[in-house]
C-alpha cells in the first residue's frame, strides 16, 4: 500500500493506530542537542513504558559531541528525569538504555555519514532491525541540505519503491524564513528524498485536543449542521504564551510571532477548523482538505496588511508579581529590535461555507497566561421572545474548544434562571480530558514518532501545504519588510497585548475573549 495514503490511526478505537509501528533505528542528527534531551528521547521512553514501541528499536545519537554510548546514555537518562511525562522507573530503563547508541559526527562530512552507516550496519542485526531507518534532523536550518545531500551520498537511503527497508526523514521547523527559501528547503529535501519519506514535523498536530477537531467535528451529527456562515458569527483563535523569548532569542530574533506561530502551528488548526469534511481517513485525503483552506483564504493586499494585521513587541513590565525586561532588554536581543512577539489579524475564508465570517487570530509571547483556544461564536438570536432588549442583547452561544492547558471543550449556551420571571442567563456545559479520562494525554512528540514509525503522514505538513502558507504569509512579510522603520506598538509584559488588537476587533463591533 502506498505509505502516503494508508488507513489513518484516528479511525482505530485502539488510540495507537490502526497501522503498526515497524521495527526501526531512530537516529536524531543533533542528538546531543536540547529538543532531543528535553522531547525526543523522553517521548520515546514513554512509548516504551506504554508498551507501543515496535519489539525491535533502537535509537543512534548523530551529533558533533564527543561522547561514547554511555555518557549518551546517562544524557538521556537526566533529560527522562527532568522532563518525561511519566516518571523514570529502573526496570523500564535498563530496558530502554539498552537500545540507546551514539556516533559522533559533523554535519557537511562526508566521512562522519561512512562512519554512521557502518554502526548502523554493526547496530541493526544485534537489535534485529531490518535496516529501517528513521531520521531526525533535529538540527539548525542551515544543515538541512548537507544532511539531506550526505545521506544520500553515503547510500544511507533506500528508494521509496524498493522493496527493502523503508528510509524516513523527519525535519523540523522552521521549514524556511519566507515562501522562496521554503521552496528551496523542499527542493533539497526532494532531491534527496520522495515525497512520501518526508515527515515534516508541526507538533500542533500531534496535540491531543488537536486530533480531536475532527472527531468532535465529524464523530458527532449535531455540530456540522451549524459549521457554517449561516449560523457561525466568527471565530477567534488564540495561542497565548506566558514564556518570554527565553534562551531562544538567537533563532527568535530572526523569526517572530508571524514566522513562529502563524506561518505553521495557527493556520494548522485553522485548517482543521475550517476544512470541508473529508471523504476518507487517508492521509492524502485528509492533508488535501486541510490545503483547499489555505486555498481559500482571501489573498491579502497591503493596504489590507496596515488594516487587519497588528504586530507589537512586549516590553518591560510585571508577571507573577515579578518584574520581567522589555523584548529589546533580553539576553541576545538587540536594544533596537523590531521583531514582533505579539501578532493579531482578522482573515476570510473565502469559499461557501465560510463566506463573511470574520477569523480573529491572535498569538503572543508574555501574555498573562499560557492559553489556547478556538473559540466558536455562533449568531444572536433574533430579537424577539427572549432578546428584544436591544440595549441588553443576550450572550451568544459559544463553543470553544481549549487546546492547553485544561484540554476540554465548552459549550455557553442561554438558561433560565430559577424563579417566577423569565431570566435569561449564560451557563457553560463543560468537558475536561483531566477529569473523564484522567492521567496525563501523550505528549505530540510521543504520537508523532509513532505515526513516523508506521509510515502514516497524516498529522505532518506536505510540501504544498508548507508552500501555500507561507505564499499567503509573503504579503505581510512584504509589507513589514518595506515598513521596517517604522514604529513598533508595545504591550507591557503580563497584559493582553497591545490596544492596536483591541481596536482591531472592536472595530467589527466584537472583543477578545476573556480566557
Ligand atoms: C514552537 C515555537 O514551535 O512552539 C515556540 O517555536 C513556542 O516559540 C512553541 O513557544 C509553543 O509550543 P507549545 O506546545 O508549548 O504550545
Amino acid at each position: 500500500m502506498n505509505q502516503s495514503t494508508q488507513a489513518n490511526p484516528l479511525s482505530s478505537s485502539s488510540g495507537t493506530g490502526s497501522l503498526f509501528p515497524q521495527p526501526c533505528t531512530l537516529v536524531i542528527f543533533g542528538g546531543a542537542g536540547d529538543l532531543s534531551r528535553r522531547k525526543l528521547l523522553p517521548a520515546i521512553y514513554n512509548l516504551g513504558l506504554d508498551a507501543v514501541l515496535p519489539t525491535n528499536f533502537a535509537v543512534m545519537g548523530f551529533s558533533l559531541e564527543d561522547l561514547s554510548d554511555d555518557s549518551y546514555r546517562d544524557f538521556a537518562r537526566s533529560g527522562i528525569e527532568e522532563f518525561s511525562r511519566q516518571t523514570l522507573t529502573e526496570a523500564q530503563w535498563s530496558d530502554y538504555e539498552r537500545t540507546i547508541f551514539y556516533q559522533r559526527g559533523t554535519f557537511d562530512d562526508p566521512q562522519s555519514y561512512q562512519a554512521l552507516k557502518r554502526r548502523l550496519e554493526e547496530i541493526e542485526p544485534l537489535c534485529g532491525i531490518p535496516g529501517n531507518r528513521v531520521f531526525y534532523l533535529a538540527v539548525p536550518p542551515r544543515f538541512i541540505e548537507s544532511c539531506a545531500r550526505n545521506l544520500k551520498q553515503a547510500g544511507l537511503i533506500s528508494p521509496m519503491e524498493s522493496s527493502g527497508p523503508f528510509s524516513r526523514v523527519i525535519v523540523e521547523k522552521p521549514i524556511g524564513q519566507d515562501l522562496h527559501s521554503a521552496r528551496e528547503v523542499n527542493a533539497t529535501l526532494c532531491s534527496s528524498f520522495d515525497e512520501r519519506q518526508i515527515f515534516r514535523i508541526d507538533h500542533y498536530l500531534g496535540k491531543e485536543t488537536v486530533q480531536n477537531i475532527l472527531v468532535m467535528r465529524f464523530g458527532n451529527s449535531i455540530f456540522e449542521p451549524l459549521w457554517n456562515a449561516k449560523h457561525i458569527d466568527h471565530v477567534q483563535i488564540t495561542v497565548a504564551e506566558q514564556e518570554g523569548v527565553g534562551t531562544r532569542a538567537g533563532y527568535y530574533e530572526g523569526a517572530g510571532a508571524l514566522r513562529d506561530m502563524v506561518q505553521n502551528h495557527i493556520l494548522q488548526l485553522l485548517s482543521l477548523m475550517a476544512m470541508e469534511p473529508p471523504w476518507s481517513m487517508d492521509a492524502d485525503v485528509i492533508r488535501d482538505h486541510r490545503l483547499d483552506v489555505l486555498h481559500c483564504l482571501r489573498p491579502l493586499s497591503r493596504r489590507v496588511v496596515e488594516d487587519c494585521v497588528v504586530r507589537a513587541q512586549y516590553s518591560h513590565g510585571y508577571f507573577l508579581g515579578e518584574d520581567v525586561p522589555g523584548f529589546r532588554r533580553e539576553a541576545g536581543v538587540a536594544p533596537d529590535s523590531v521583531t514582533e512577539t505579539y501578532v493579531a489579524l482578522k482573515l476570510f475564508i473565502d469559499n461557501w461555507r465560510w463566506a463573511g465570517v470574520p477569523f480573529y487570530i491572535r498569538t503572543g509571547k508574555r501574555l498573562p497566561k499560557r492559553a489556547s483556544e478556538i473559540a466558536v461564536q455562533f449568531k444572536p438570536v433574533p430579537h424577539i421572545l427572549f432578546n428584544t432588549d436591544m440595549s441588553r442583547p443576550l450572550e451568544p452561544d459559544v463553543l470553544a474548544l481549549s487546546i492547553q492547558p485544561n484540554e476540554g471543550l465548552s459549550l455557553r449556551i442561554a438558561t433560565k434562571l430559577p424563579g417566577p420571571r423569565v431570566r435569561i442567563y449564560p451557563v457553560k456545559m463543560d468537558f475536561r480530558y483531566g477529569s473523564t479520562f484522567g492521567g496525563q494525554s501523550p505528549e505530540a512528540y510521543e504520537r508523532l514518532l509513532l505515526d513516523v514509525m508506521a509510515g502514516d503522514a497524516t498529522l505532518f505538513m506536505r510540501r504544498d501545504a508548507v508552500e501555500a502558507s507561507w505564499a499567503w504569509i509573503q504579503t505581510i512579510l512584504d509589507e513589514w519588510e518595506d515598513s521596517r522603520a517604522r514604529w513598533l506598538p508595545e504591550y507591557s509584559a503580563g497584559t493582553w497585548g497591545p490596544v492596536e488588537a483591541d481596536r482591531l476587533i472592536a472595530s467589527d463591533r466584537f472583543q477578545w475573549r476573556v480566557i
